[in-house]
């Protein structure tokens, strides 16, 4: 049977059926099609269109459908397309004849708007979660890093040594940036399009207002016939997503290098590693190269959405179903990346040895001797030229350029001393800066930007440890319905 059945004679094509249903994903909606669904019979109730004794009927039955989706005895009838569908199908079985009002002055194009910026808001403010618990364990990791120092590269050459610390936190405050934008985006999206109706409102004396602020938003739309067709948000949480998978790729791509023997700067722990089926040596860093891989599915998903949007007239049109998979796909698949690579970081091991060998190499503290000669009153740009001079000297010659300095007469003993391990990073002494000073100050301005972001999440009704919730249910696949909205 379909909801159209009044004006359309004969049953739906097989081929149609397989072509158009979405209940496959969309039944991850459940929770939210449910909370919209009392929203609206409380506004129904209100108005004077269902009596009190029809609103608790109704109210009952969807809770009875509730506890049938969270046990998994809830049973998928053949007309069920989408969610929207099997729970008024449900809803009338149980309910009996006023079940046919549940979907009174309402569309599935309100209600499937409606439930997806509630799906949204939450799994959104759950991703923001799980990304500050991998900012914590950078942050722990950072500050057991102590005095390590590694490389710094540019164009993937050694530049200047950092402490390990400063560029364990670069990330970190990458993440503070998703963190944000993953908020801003919830906060804008927290708009109501129930009422809008197929496109226009109705005759009804339907209230928006209300059933806006029984589910949690800050407003209702404006404009009804941007109300079912707008799905911007969807659009700045795949993008939003997209850029947080970046980030993550960049923490992979770092982690397969430095695990290589090339680098041998880190051993990764066996559980976050892979062996090989054919080469018995192999240890392989399949998590860090999926967080780079999965990546570029994240960034179509948000190209293919912007073209499904492209050029639609308005208002609703069936190209918009194609926003759920892209979507639920990519908070599912940043969520896993998030924990395995948490996991992954909070068990690799530094080698601290490698890393400080590489990073004292000759050239390192060769813009401290022309730092020094600046302090001592040489131009840079001559003080350049000459420790350029002085290092190509020592490469032709093979004379080690400690020598060179300790016996140029413009440096040293005391510019020679800057060439020792250990000194170069030391040097760094500016705020933001990579030496010891800096970064001290600097885990602490992480630590409080850590504390901040997690009372914002809080505000989103996040729970208060967000370590907990790693375990409390990030959508995946399946009929959940987790009672709450999480407004
Ligand atoms: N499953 C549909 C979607 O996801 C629900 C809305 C259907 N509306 C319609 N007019 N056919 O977009």
């Amino acid at each position: 049977m379909t909801l159209w059945q009044g004006r359309l004679g004969e049953g739906m094509a097989e081929e149609v059926a397989e072509f158009t249903v979405s209940i496959g994903f969309d039944r991850v909606l459940a929770a939210d099609d449910l909370a919209g669904s009392r929203a609206h019979v409380k506004g129904l109730a209100k108005v004077g269109i269902l009596s009190d004794e029809e609103m608790a009927t109704l109210l009952a039955a969807l809770d009875q459908v509730e506890a049938e989706l969270v046990s998994g005895s809830f049973e998928l009838a053949p007309g069920d397309e989408d969610v929207h569908t099997a729970v008024e199908r449900r809803v009338t079985e149980l309910a009996g004849e006023v079940g046919e009002k549940l979907h009174t002055g309402r569309s599935r194009n309100d209600q499937v708007a409606t439930d997806l910026r509630l799906w949204c808001r939450r799994s959104l403010v759950a991703v923001a979660v799980e990304v500050v618990v991998l900012q914590e364990t950078l942050l722990q990791r950072a500050r057991e890093a102590g005095e390590a120092y590694l490389p710094g590269y540019t164009h993937l050459q050694r530049a200047q040594p950092v402490l390990l610390a400063h560029h364990l936190l670069a990330h970190g405050w990458a993440l503070s940036r998703d963190v944000d934008r993953l908020l801003a985006t919830v906060e804008r999206l927290n708009v109501s399009p129930l009422g809008a109706g197929a496109l226009a409102g109705s005759s009804l004396p339907l209230d928006p207002d209300f059933v806006a602020e029984e589910l949690g938003f800050l407003a209702r739309f404006e404009n009804s016939l941007d109300a079912v067709s707008d799905r911007d948000f969807v659009a700045e949480a795949l993008f939003d997503l997209a850029l947080l998978g970046i980030h993550l790729s960049r923490i992979g791509e770092e982690v397969v290098l430095w695990s290589s023997e090339e680098f041998g700067f880190c051993v990764i722990g066996d559980a976050y590693a892979t062996g090989s089926s054919m080469l018995p040596q192999k240890k392989n860093p399949d998590v860090a190269e999926l967080a780079r891989g999965k990546t570029g599915r994240l960034v179509g998903h948000l190209t293919g959405l912007l073209v499904t949007l492209k050029g639609l007239p308005l208002a609703y049109n069936r190209d918009l179903q194609e926003d759920k998979e892209p979507l639920i796909d990519a908070v599912g698949q940043v969520t896993l990346a998030l924990r395995a690579l948490r996991g992954l970081l909070a068990t690799i091991q530094w080698n601290q040895e490698r890393m400080q060998s590489a990073a004292d190499s000759a050239g390192a503290a060769a813009v401290d001797l022309a730092e020094l000669l600046v302090e001592r009153g040489t131009p840079f740009r001559r003080a350049h030229a000459l420790v350029g001079g002085l290092v190509r000297d020592s490469l032709e010659r093979h004379v080690p350029l400690a020598e060179l300095v300790a016996a140029h007469p413009d440096l040293g003993d005391e510019a020679a001393a800057l060439l020792e391990p250990g000194v170069a990073v030391t040097r760094r002494t500016t705020p933001g800066g990579a030496g010891p000073a800096a970064v001290a100050e600097q885990l602490e301005r992480f630590t409080r930007r850590l504390g901040v972001d997690r009372s914002r999440l809080e505000l989103h009704g996040a729970p208060g440890q967000a370590a907990g919730a790693a375990e409390a249910g990030t959508p995946g696949p399946g009929p959940t319905a987790e009672p709450g909205t999480g407004s």
